[in-house]
């Protein structure tokens, strides 16, 4: 029975007190209570109250999120509910931070150790510049950010990320945080059958969450995780040794890796591009493009595009953009992404959105004795709600595949 209720233990967490316990069971509680009991109440005052309005003064129904977020803010349930998960997600963090701060020292030590202890590679650059859409603000209102550094050999960023990630999605995720990953791994060994790939790449890989299933699925791959932020490449490496896997980080950029052309047969992302920038994401498909040998496969998995939303929906999802610093969130989801993947280099026929079903309700349907092929419909032992996770209970995939003969190759 996989329980989703604890995240699951490793050398790199760090050790709670009874109080730090609490606080942080309490911000996840907080957030339970907000996705559970004050989420739902926003439909009532939409469908009674603010749509009524808004097709009474222009004589039409509300068109898109823009048209419905214009007469909810002024709604006193609708500030209710977004001042409480802001102040929700303020409060994860600095729950976190407190244990991560006291155990600092420790943490650099393991860390430093369990590096040691591998063969795979971790490659930091003596100089990086990390791209200003990571630096300006902290996204998703984490302290610091993804990158901040504040001694030698820092890995804060990557423990407070690793721990509040998990308090963010009350388990959604799975008691490694690995859902997305292990969606993707099952997704590509239903769908792309006889695909083995022999090395693979995660972009925007963070501390490894989305990469080690990887590994675990493709054993004889060679697997690598990339990502702009050294503390939670650092992090990544150390934690990946910890639980007894090979795997390789570096900090690298995706617009511009340091990889050779044709490295890699598969690469990877899982909620990356709506971290970047309108100008970034061309030429991380791109770079997919020229990393990838002739007959491999590009797969970014986030959540759907808003033209496969419906608008209530997509106002709700949009808050990110608003409130908890995600500029990019959904200026992103506007983007005609098949098309930049086509203009990437990409074979036209096969660029395509599809869904990978959340592992971790598969893995609730078996438990519950519902498993099949089909287990994503399955009735799952817990309800799952997906709110702002994964709606419909499945991660979207922007999936494309170059070419056995490329276009640069056929043009050349
Ligand atoms: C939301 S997190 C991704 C989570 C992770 N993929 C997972 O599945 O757990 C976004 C990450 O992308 C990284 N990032 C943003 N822009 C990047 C770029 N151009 N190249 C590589 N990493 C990037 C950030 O530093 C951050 O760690």
């Amino acid at each position: 029975m996989l329980n989703t209720f604890q995240q699951a233990s490793h050398p790199m967490l760090p050790k709670m007190t009874h109080d730090e316990a609490a606080r942080q069971e309490f911000a996840k509680s907080f957030k339970g209570f907000i996705q559970g009991k004050l989420l739902p109440g926003l439909g009532p005052v939409y469908a009674s109250r603010v749509s009524k309005a808004f097709e009474k003064a222009n004589g039409r129904p509300p068109a898109d999120r823009r048209d419905i977020r214009a007469g909810m803010v002024r709604e006193l349930y609708f500030q209710h509910y977004a001042a409480a998960n802001r102040i929700a997600q303020e409060l994860l963090w600095e729950a976190t931070n407190i244990s991560v701060d006291r155990e600092l020292p420790e943490l650099i030590e393991k860390a430093r150790e369990l590096s040691a202890s591998t063969t795979a590679v971790l490659d930091i650059p003596a100089s990086f510049e990390t791209p200003r859409y990571v630096t300006a603000l902290d996204i998703h209102c984490m302290p610091g950010g993804y990158a901040t550094e504040v001694t030698k050999d820092d890995v804060s960023t990557g423990v407070l990320y690793d721990r509040g990630v998990y308090l963010y999605a009350m388990g959604y995720m799975g008691p490694y945080n690995d859902d997305m990953g292990r969606s993707v791994c099952n997704y590509v060994k239903r769908n792309l059958k006889g695909f083995q790939p022999r090395r693979i790449l995660d972009m925007g890989c963070t501390v490894g969450h989305s990469t080690l299933p990887f590994k675990e699925m493709f054993p004889d791959a060679e697997v690598w995780g990339i990502d702009v932020a050294a503390p939670q490449v650092r992090y990544a490496h150390a934690r990946a040794a910890g639980l007894g896997l090979e795997v390789n980080f570096a900090q690298m950029n995706a617009e511009e890796t340091r990889f050779p052309d044709g490295y890699f047969d598969l690469v990877v992302s899982h909620i990356l591009l709506h971290e970047t920038s309108g100008k970034a994401m061309p030429r991380i498909f791109k770079e997919c493009e020229r990393l990838l040998a002739p007959g491999g496969y590009m797969i970014h998995a986030d959540l759907p595009p808003f033209n496969l939303m419906d608008p209530f929906t997509q106002f709700i999802l949009d808050n990110e953009t608003w409130y908890n610093n995600e500029p990019f969130w959904g200026a992103m989801r506007e983007l005609d992404q098949p098309a930049l993947a086509k203009a990437a280099g990409f074979d036209p026929a096969e660029v395509r959105f599809d869904t990978a079903p959340m592992a971790v309700m598969e893995f609730a349907a078996q438990a519950a004795g519902g498993y099949s092929e089909d287990a994503a419909t399955a009735v799952a032992e817990r309800e799952f709600t997906a709110g702002e996770y994964a709606p419909g209970g499945g991660w979207e995939v922007l999936i494309a595949h170059k070419a056995a003969a490329s276009a640069h190759q056929k043009a050349a």
